[in-house]
């Protein structure tokens, strides 16, 4: 099967007014359809900036990286949005929830902005609202649930476009451990539910290995797999 996405060399360097930081450095990976690889390494050692170069939140310094056996170097900004919108779903430590949003409004979000026919945003919604289990949390806003129900909205709005890829990052590490585990379940079964390709960030040595895959950073490289 094809590879959903790709990283050739990738380096990050963020340049600031004195000094620059070497966030990623020389980062080579392949990720497939329906494959889960998890993210680990210490605070700092480029997990989140990881993410969101595979998200096309933003570019690498040099290297490639390829998303849906696209190149995304050559992609204007316009495309980049369009790519990110339709085939990525992120979700994140703390949710990042619209308040005044609610529940199926904030799961329909996505399709919105992707410009997607009305009465498909709503059917898609709905669907999602009662595979989640959230159908009696529907017309609520964010601040009216607990942070597992929070976390579920955020997978819900991830699923919503039909990604190919979903880039979770520490997506348990504000909820306490039992509403961590139903949240990990949940987002594990989504390569083979939906087929997307998932990657997971995370502190969590359990989480991390029930990927198919364990990329280990260190001060913005991959270490050698153990
Ligand atoms: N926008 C930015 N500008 C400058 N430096 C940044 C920026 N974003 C991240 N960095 C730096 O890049 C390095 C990698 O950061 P990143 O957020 O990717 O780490 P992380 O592994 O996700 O850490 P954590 O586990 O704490 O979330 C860090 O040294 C960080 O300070
Ligand atoms: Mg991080």
């Amino acid at each position: 099967m094809a590879d959903i996405l790709v990283f050739e060399g990738v380096t990050k360097r963020y340049d600031g007014a004195e000094t620059a930081v070497m966030a990623l450095e020389d980062v080579s990976f392949s990720a497939r359809a329906g494959e889960t690889v998890a993210v680990m390494g210490p605070s700092g050692c480029g997990k989140s900036t990881l993410l969101h170069l595979a998200g096309a939140i933003d570019r690498p310094t040099s290297g490639r990286v390829l998303i849906d056996s696209r190149p995304t170097e050559a992609m204007r900004d316009a495309e980049l949005t369009r790519l990110r919108r339709r085939r990525i779903g992120f979700v994140f430590q703390f949710f990042h929830l619209l308040p005044t949003l609610t529940v199926e409004e904030n799961i329909a979000l996505p399709l919105l902005l992707a410009g997607g026919p009305a009465d498909d945003r709503g059917a898609r919604a709905r669907e999602l609202v009662e595979r989640l289990g959230l159908s009696a949390r529907a017309r609520h806003r964010p601040h009216q649930l607990s942070g597992g129900e929070q976390q579920r909205v955020a997978i819900g709005r991830a699923l919503a476009p039909r990604p190919a890829i979903i880039l979770a990052d520490e997506p348990t590490g504000n909820l306490d451990s039992a509403t961590g585990r139903s949240i990990l379940d949940l987002l594990a079964a989504l390569p083979k539910s939906d087929g997307v390709t998932l990657l997971l960030a995370t502190h969590d040595r359990e989480a991390a290995s029930r990927a198919d895959r364990i990329l280990h950073l260190k001060d913005g490289r991959l270490q050698p797999a153990d």
